[in-house]
C-alpha cells in the first residue's frame, strides 16, 4: 500500500514552484507599495519645498501653508487649471493672508504643457515662480527648471505693470525676459502664462480674499 502522505515527485515540484511564486509575488507587492509611498512622499516634499520657495521674500519663520481654496470657476480658463488645482493661501503668524500661491499650466511648451506655481503677494507682486512639472528637452527648454538654471528667478519682484505690457515677452520678441539660444518656444510659453497668472490675480484676488474670511494683511495694491 502507498503512503498517502508521500507525494509523487512531480506533484512535490509543482507545489514547491507554486510556493516560490507566492512568496515572490508577496515580496514584489510589498516592495511596490513601499516604493509608491516613497514616491508620493518625495512628491509631497517637493511640492512643499516649492511652495515655501515661491514666497521667498516673505519671513518664513511664521508662515502657515495650511489652507487651500477653490479657484473661481470663471478664472480657471486663464490659469488653464487642471482637475484638483487649488489656490494655497499663505498666512503669517497673525493669521493674516500675505500671499497666494497659484497653480497654473502653460499649455504651449515645446513638448507638452508646463506646470507651474506662482506666488503673488497682496501688492500684486511676484514673490516667486517655479516650474513643478515639464517635459522640455534637456539642454534646450529645461532651463525653465531651477534645477538647471536661474532663469525662473527673473520673475521675482515683477508685477503686471512692471515691466509694462511690451516688456512681458522674451528678449527675442522685444521683451525683458532672456530667451534661450535655439529654444524660444519654452520661455515664451512660461512668460505668457506667468503674466496670465498676474491678470488672474488682478481680476479674482479680492473675491478670494473676501471669501477666505480672516483679515488679509493690508497692503497697497498696484493699480
Ligand atoms: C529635438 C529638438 C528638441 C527641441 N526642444 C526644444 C525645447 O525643449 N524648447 C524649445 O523652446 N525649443 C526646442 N527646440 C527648438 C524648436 O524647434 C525651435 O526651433 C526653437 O524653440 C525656436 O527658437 P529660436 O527662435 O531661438 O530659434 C527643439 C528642437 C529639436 C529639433
Amino acid at each position: 500500500m502507498t503512503d498517502p502522505l508521500k507525494l509523487h515527485p512531480a506533484t512535490l515540484n509543482a507545489l514547491k514552484l507554486g510556493l516560490f511564486a507566492l512568496v515572490t509575488a508577496a515580496l514584489l507587492g510589498a516592495t511596490y507599495s513601499g516604493t509608491r509611498e516613497q514616491i508620493e512622499l518625495a512628491q509631497l516634499r517637493m511640492e512643499q519645498r516649492a511652495l515655501a520657495e515661491v514666497v521667498e521674500n516673505i519671513d518664513h519663520s511664521e508662515l502657515l501653508l495650511e489652507d487651500r481654496v477653490e479657484i473661481p470657476a470663471e478664472g480657471r480658463a486663464l490659469l488653464r487649471s487642471r482637475e484638483g488645482d487649488q489656490i494655497q493661501l499663505v498666512r503669517n503668524g497673525q493669521n493674516q493672508v500675505v500671499a497666494l500661491i497659484i497653480p497654473t499650466t502653460a499649455p504651449d511648451g515645446y513638448t507638452d504643457a508646463i506646470r507651474m506655481i506662482v506666488g503673488i503677494n497682496l501688492a500684486g507682486v511676484l514673490t516667486g515662480v517655479r516650474v513643478v512639472e515639464h517635459k522640455e528637452t534637456p539642454g534646450l527648454g529645461d532651463k525653465v527648471d531651477l534645477a538647471k538654471s536661474n532663469w525662473i528667478l527673473s520673475f521675482q519682484g515683477k508685477s503686471l505693470n512692471n515691466p509694462a505690457a511690451a516688456g512681458w515677452a522674451v528678449t527675442k520678441d522685444g521683451g525683458q525676459f532672456d530667451s534661450f539660444t535655439g529654444a524660444t518656444i519654452t520661455p515664451r510659453a512660461v512668460v505668457r502664462q506667468v503674466r496670465n497668472s498676474l491678470t488672474f490675480y488682478r481680476q479674482y484676488a479680492q473675491d478670494i480674499l473676501d471669501d477666505a474670511g480672516t483679515g488679509a494683511a493690508t497692503e497697497e495694491m498696484e493699480p
